[in-house]
């Protein structure tokens, strides 16, 4: 990242969730009515606009081989993916939210209030962090129901944001791997491992290079090059079994790895919208194993 600067990555995939709730078929596969609220003036007065064009019109935004499709798809799915694991992992004892490289993420807007909210920790880049608080400040949003604690994950681990002790929590980390140092990638793991108790649960998207051959290959390399001029380059991709070798080395269990397919099959199966999942993009389900980590 730009040193100083927030993620525009994070205000990129805040304007995927919040177009899809304009120009895809309802029911959405992630309702975030508040993603929204967070765009600047002019991305909100843009998806106003759209919403109220005939449907007709907005046809291309729809058309499966459109990037922007892609990318929408990967973005709603993974957030569904997380949230649908979360309310699991309520059933099975976690008892905070912790939300790794949070963004603009909403999901402390949207349950403020809710008698069983559940408690939420957002982590993230010190500018990004610092950015998304002013803006939910100069709109009146409440932010009191979070709990802030900045880190750069490339600098120093998460023991001092989340404490020593360790708790039973739920995690996610969407839409950063790719961003990090595979240093910075293991060393989070193994710290949020020491954080977690046995039964933590962690919801994580990684991304795998696709042959040349894949259309896919067409979009990750138009995403790469336009987060490069946004100054995130993207620096680690995985294939599914490194990414399983190193999460295990790092204190963690593999309770589902979800491959573009099944993600497909699972969410999108259906829908006339065109939503698709390109196929370098891979979700992980993990819990925290009782053995200590070794990276
Ligand atoms: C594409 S955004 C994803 C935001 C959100 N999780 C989502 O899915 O919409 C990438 C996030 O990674 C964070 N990030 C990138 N590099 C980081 C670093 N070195 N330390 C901490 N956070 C970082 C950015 O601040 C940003 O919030």
């Amino acid at each position: 990242m730009e040193p100083g600067k927030p993620s525009r990555t994070a205000l990129a995939t805040a304007f995927l969730r919040a177009l899809h709730r304009v120009v895809d078929d309802a029911p959405p596969v992630f309702d975030d009515s508040h993603a929204v609220h967070l765009l600047p003036a002019v991305q909100a007065r843009f998806l106003e606009r759209l919403a109220r064009l005939p449907r007709s019109w907005t046809a291309i935004y729809r058309q499966r081989y459109n990037g922007l499709t892609g990318m929408r798809s990967h973005v709603v799915v993974r957030a569904r993916y997380a949230e649908d694991a979360l309310a699991g992992a309520r059933q099975r004892g976690a008892m905070r939210y912790v939300v790794l490289a949070a963004g603009l993420d909403t999901y402390a807007l949207r349950t403020r209030g809710m008698a069983d909210a559940m408690p939420v920790v957002e982590i993230d880049h010190p500018a990004t962090q610092t950015w998304k608080r002013q803006l939910l400040a100069g709109r009146g949003l409440d932010e009191a129901a979070v709990r802030w604690a900045p880190v750069d994950f490339e600098r120093t681990g998460i023991e001092s944001a989340l404490g020593q002790e360790p708790l039973h929590q739920f995690v996610s980390w969407l839409g950063t791997t790719y961003y990090l140092s595979r240093e910075a990638i293991a060393a989070t793991l193994s710290s949020l491992a020491r954080c977690s108790a046995p039964g933590s649960e962690l919801v994580l998207d990684y991304w795998r290079e696709p042959p040349l051959f894949d259309p896919a290959a067409v979009l990750l390399w138009g995403t790469r090059v336009a987060t490069a001029f946004q100054r995130e380059p993207m620096r680690s991709f995985f294939t599914p079994g490194a990414m399983e070798a190193l999460v295990v080395r790092c204190g963690w269990h593999v309770r589902e790895h979800c491959a573009p397919l099944i993600q497909d099959e699972r969410y999108l199966t259906g829908r006339r919208d065109g939503l698709s999942i390109p196929s370098f993009a891979y979700l992980l389900h993990l819990e925290r194993g009782t053995t200590d980590p070794l990276a």
